[in-house]
């Protein structure tokens, strides 16, 4: 498994560490880009941060904020980037099989510590189908 970046906001910083802490467990090799404490701060900076490094060293992301939205529309402002904001874990089986997602993004205030953890595992285990998908992609 390659390495997996991970950054919060505020919002997310809790959900950040239970995941980074869940991932470390599975012997998964994860950095934390911030941010490093429950202090207000602005999410575009740390999505544009993961954003810019996935598309640089051609790793996967998590973001999360209190909603998971604010950190997906930022995160997609950057070309190449597919932030798929999931709530299910059918929805993150199904964007990293057919969108090739490339960022997970989650809410803390939205979604649970048992079911973010649920739709981490499955986003990172499913692959890319490609085939058909793959030309959709092209054209966005
Ligand atoms: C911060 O209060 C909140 O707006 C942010 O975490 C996120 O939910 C934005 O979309």
């Amino acid at each position: 498994m390659q390495k997996i970046i991970i950054a919060s906001d505020h919002g997310g910083y809790n959900l950040k560490q239970t995941i980074i802490s869940h991932l470390k467990s599975k012997n998964i090799d994860v950095e934390d880009y911030g941010c490093y404490s429950t202090e207000s701060c602005d999410y575009p900076i740390y999505a544009r941060l993961v954003a810019e490094e996935v598309m640089k060293s051609h790793v996967y992301g998590i973001l999360v904020c209190g909603t998971g939205i604010g950190m997906s529309i930022a995160a997609n402002k950057i070309k190449g980037i597919r932030a798929s904001h999931c709530t299910d874990t059918f929805s993150a089986k199904m964007t990293r099989a057919h969108n090739n997602s490339n960022i997970l993004c989650l809410g803390e205030r939205i979604t649970g510590v048992g079911l973010a953890l649920d739709i981490v595992d499955t986003w990172l285990s499913t692959e890319f189908e490609g085939g058909r998908h793959q030309k959709r992609i092209d054209m966005i």
